[in-house]
């Protein structure tokens, strides 16, 4: 079941619940959207964060996962979890639809806080801009969306090319770039300047980056880049 990456499944849930709250100014009563829930390593953490009125809304292309996460928090009326079938050659090769123009299942305006951990690191370019546009359409002014991404630019192309990177990107010096031209949604790299062009485009301001280590610095704040943009209005 666990296909959500090689780390500590529990460790990283609480190193994130830490990283939302000081980094992404999450408050427990908050509505809380969780784009690419998988099998919950966020869910876990936040299950024991989140208070009355905060809710959790979780969905992704991964059917079992989507019913172990029903099964495991049934207790919780606040959490629920939506599958979408969608297509992805590493986490859903049966998906009969695209990505690149899936509706969430919500109303506009509808969270506070919206997360993406290792989602658009796993997503092509036109999906990842219709996910963006996604997240600010359902996110209330003010509401923050919290994303972890592999981002290009100087620091980052210099390590790839020195090796020293975390992951091989090929033609890092394009504005996307994959480890694996069979499969490019393994892992994908996008340039810092389309994030804030695609950030600002959809209405989102860009409020910090916070590198990774994956650059090759042990100094980074998690393993992918963590970035926080907000929603304008108040
Ligand atoms: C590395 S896992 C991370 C899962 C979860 N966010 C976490 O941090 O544990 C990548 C997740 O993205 C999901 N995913 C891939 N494409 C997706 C899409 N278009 N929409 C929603 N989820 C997607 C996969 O099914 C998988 O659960």
């Amino acid at each position: 079941m666990d296909f959500v990456g090689h780390s500590d499944f529990a460790g990283t849930g609480d190193e994130f619940l830490g990283h939302f709250t000081a980094l992404g100014g999450l408050a427990p009563t908050e509505r809380v959207l969780d784009i690419g829930c998988g099998i919950g390593r966020m869910a876990r953490p936040l299950a024991g964060y989140l208070t009355p009125p905060g809710t959790y809304d979780g969905f992704d292309i991964n059917p079992e996962g989507i019913a172990w996460c029903r099964s495991r928090y049934r207790a919780h009326p606040a959490f629920t979890f939506v599958v979408a079938d969608l297509f992805n050659r590493r986490y859903n090769p049966a998906g009969t639809q695209s990505a690149d123009a899936f509706t969430f299942p919500y109303a506009d305006a509808s969270f506070d806080f919206a997360l993406a951990t290792s989602v658009f690191t796993h997503l092509l370019e036109g999906e990842a801009d219709r996910y963006v546009a996604e997240a600010a359409r359902t996110l209330a002014p003010g509401g923050r969306l919290f994303a972890t991404w592999f981002l290009l630019d100087d620091g980052s192309r210099a390590a790839i090319a020195a090796g020293r990177a975390g992951l091989p990107f090929l033609d890092a010096g394009e504005a996307v770039a994959v480890v694996s031209d069979e499969v490019p949604e393994e892992a994908i790299a996008f340039d810092r300047r389309w994030l804030q062009e695609t950030l600002q485009r959809h209405g989102l301001a860009l409020t910090a980056v916070h590198d990774g280590t994956w650059r090759g610095d042990e100094a980074g704040t998690s393993f992918q880049d963590i970035v926080v943009a907000t929603k304008a209005g108040t």
